[in-house]
């Protein structure tokens, strides 16, 4: 298959990975990426650069296949904007394939001097989006591509609460480069759809979490298969409505109490120990999935299983080629 996804990150199938805190390591990158797709491995794992640069051998020597490296470039105490620009440099000094940046842009929070050492070193930068806006804005500040963010995505979507099925076709009508779809996306209905509203390719979390090689407690992926599409919740747009985000986490004990911090006027001091990411980390593993916030999507609601990677991208390709057919006989178009 070639779309401008395969072409720009040397890939067979146009899926990728997204982000993932705790979740996307060199061990998922890695099984992701030697499935002909596109694994992520995520800075926010790791608390100093040589923590990264370790961790970026540690995949390499998991696979010879590209991969990608996200940065979350969001206000934090934890990872501070020094240390995100140490990774940037880590990345780029180490040549990994791209890049994917979600949160603020490149140039305007880490400096303006870092799009042109990615370009340098041949190192692909993509921004997630959730706007026309940002997009548009990414192509003017010299991104390779973005990707394109419904509010149904897991994470931190935008507040504007826009669709993927909106926003897709619109930001393809307004840039002219290479874009992954992401947010709703599960499977190979997904992925033709997503090439029907002119993306090129998709990037998908919450299903890549319900797969073997993540890792997570067995009571994790129960819940994985049990959620249904209206069991997730938006919250913390107090908070984090300033940064024109908001986030999308499973509907539980944490995220009632979260509702009422918020409801009461609470600061961050009074939220804090509701949705540090050390609470979500020690959920993954140890499986009691009321008590952390966890960042999961609506797509949850289409997830009935758990694959191995290896079983899931071709089986997300027979499915792609099987919905196109379909739409084809629909049309009344015949095969040639
Ligand atoms: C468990 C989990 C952790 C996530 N952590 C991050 C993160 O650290 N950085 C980030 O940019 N996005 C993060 N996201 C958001 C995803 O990268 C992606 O944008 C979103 O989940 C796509 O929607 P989907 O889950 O419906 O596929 C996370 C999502 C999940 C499910």
């Amino acid at each position: 298959m070639k779309t401008r996804i395969t072409d720009l990150f040397g890939i067979s199938y146009p899926i990728q990975c997204g982000g993932m805190l705790w979740i996307a390591t060199p061990e998922l990158a890695a099984s992701i990426s030697n499935a002909g797709a596109m694994g992520n491995l995520t800075s926010g794992n790791y608390n100093a650069g040589d923590d990264l640069k370790n961790a970026i051998d540690q995949t390499r020597a998991l696979t010879d296949k590209p991969f990608i490296v996200n940065i979350t470039t969001m206000p934090s105490i934890r990872l501070p904007v020094s240390l995100l620009q140490d990774y940037f440099r880590i990345c780029c000094e180490k040549k990994v394939k791209a890049i994917e940046i979600a949160g603020a842009p490149v140039d305007r929070f880490l400096g303006q001097e870092f799009i042109p050492m990615a370009k340098v070193a041949g190192v692909k930068v993509i921004h997630k989006v959730g706007t026309v806006k940002h997009a548009v804005h990414a192509e003017k500040a010299g991104y390779d591509a973005v990707t394109v963010a419904g509010f149904e995505e897991g994470g931190f979507p935008h507040k504007d609460n826009v669709s993927t099925m909106i926003l897709l076709p619109k930001v393809a009508e307004a840039v002219n480069l290479p874009i992954l779809a992401a947010g709703g996306m599960v499977d190979g209905k997904s992925l033709a759809a997503a090439l029907s509203l002119g993306a090129d390719g998709m990037m998908m979390a919450t299903r890549f979490l319900a797969t073997k090689e993540s890792g997570v407690h067995p009571n994790i992926y129960k819940t994985l298969i049990e959620k249904n599409e209206y069991d997730t919740v938006l919250a913390l747009k107090t908070l984090l409505g300033g940064l024109g985000l908001q986030v999308r986490a499973l509907r539980n004990e944490i995220i009632r109490k979260i509702e009422e911090v918020e409801q009461g006027g609470g600061d961050l001091a009074a939220l804090l120990p509701l949705i540090s990411g050390e609470r979500a980390k020690a959920v993954w593993k140890e499986g009691n999935a009321e008590e952390a916030m966890l960042t999961i999507g609506q797509s949850v609601g289409r997830i009935t299983d758990i694959p191995s990677v290896n079983e899931l991208i071709p089986r997300i390709m027979d499915e792609a080629r099987q919905a196109v057919q379909s739409s084809m006989a629909k049309l009344g178009i015949k095969r040639t």
